[in-house]
């Protein structure tokens, strides 16, 4: 594959666009490489003018000249546009898939023409929704045809917009109940924190700012530390201070098997959603 491939990028709502974006901010690629597609034509039109990429409602045409082939679309839609692909993708190009609950191994069948023909090779991404804001946390797994040099492209497109890790296609589940469904849980936290101070006298804009901002840097200082949560928190809580007796709190209302929990939860329902 080229120093620059050339991208096609199916579908161009809100994560579509953001790796567009996080394509073209790291310089993967200069904007006449990449194709973008949608429906209707005032979404082509934004694409065009906001990012400078070549766009089309016609998938089959964007597939047959791109090295990449990004699928954004909806699950629902994906019927669809397999029918409008299928047979015009080839196992020279990669198909990088972002849509929850698809397996490799059923989007490689969906897209050939015919049985005999060669496998394609996939790559799974279960991005979330801050790559809007280049925080992205997208972990991956490869399908069985995808080969390092497709993992050093995917890593590239993902680290454009944020994190992302390698893992087994069996545990994508379990990443969509962590880090996919992620920041449902941590936008819930930050609206309580709000609250309580709020019910402590804050003004609700101030309120939000602090809850928003902690929760921002104390995730900076595990990453940038690689210290343990715990011995952070250690760090931080002073023998009879504030910082315990809200602790006790959190411990006697159970926030450490709610949060574990909804992790599982999430996991289990994004099994069955795939229908594994
Ligand atoms: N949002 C998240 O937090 C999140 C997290 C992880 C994974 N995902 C996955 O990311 C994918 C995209 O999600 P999203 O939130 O970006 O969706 P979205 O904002 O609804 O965007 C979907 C895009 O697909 C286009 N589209 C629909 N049918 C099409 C077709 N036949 N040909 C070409 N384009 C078509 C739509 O174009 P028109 O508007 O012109 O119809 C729209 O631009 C989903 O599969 C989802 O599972 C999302």
């Amino acid at each position: 594959m080229s120093d620059s491939p050339r991208f096609a990028v199916l579908g161009f709502g809100n994560m579509g666009r953001a790796l567009v974006r996080g394509v073209l901010k790291a310089g993967l690629t200069p904007p006449e490489n990449v194709t973008v597609t949608a429906r209707t034509p005032a979404r082509l039109s934004a694409a065009a003018t906001e990012f400078g990429v070549q766009t089309t409602s016609n998938n089959r045409a964007a597939v047959d000249s791109a090295d990449v082939v990004v699928l954004a679309i909806k699950p629902q839609n994906l019927e669809a546009v397999a029918d409008e692909i299928r047979g015009a993708v080839r196992p020279d190009q990669l198909v990088v898939s972002i849509l929850a609950g698809k397996a490799t191994d059923a989007i490689g069948a969906l897209l050939k023409d015919g049985a005999d023909d060669p496998p394609l090779p996939v790559i799974r991404v279960m991005p979330n929704i801050p790559v809007m804001v280049d925080a992205g946390c997208s972990p991956y797994a490869r399908g069985p045809h995808a080969t390092d040099e497709h993992v050093k492209i995917v890593e590239a497109l993902l680290g454009s917009v944020g994190e992302t890790a390698e893992v087994p296609e069996h545990l994508m589940d379990a990443v969509t109940g962590l880090s996919g469904s992620g920041p449902a849980y941590v936008y819930m936290m930050i609206e309580a924190l709000t609250d309580g101070g709020v019910k402590m006298g804050l003004p609700r804009d101030v309120s939000i700012k602090l809850a928003a901002q902690t929760i921002y840097g104390a995730a900076l200082v595990v990453k940038e530390t690689g210290l343990h949560p715990a011995i952070l928190r250690d760090q931080v809580t002073t023998p009879g201070g504030t910082a315990i007796a809200a602790i006790s709190d959190l411990e006697e209302n159970g926030l450490r098997p709610m949060l574990i929990s909804a992790v599982v939860t999430a996991t289990q329902r994004s099994s069955e959603l795939s229908g594994a």
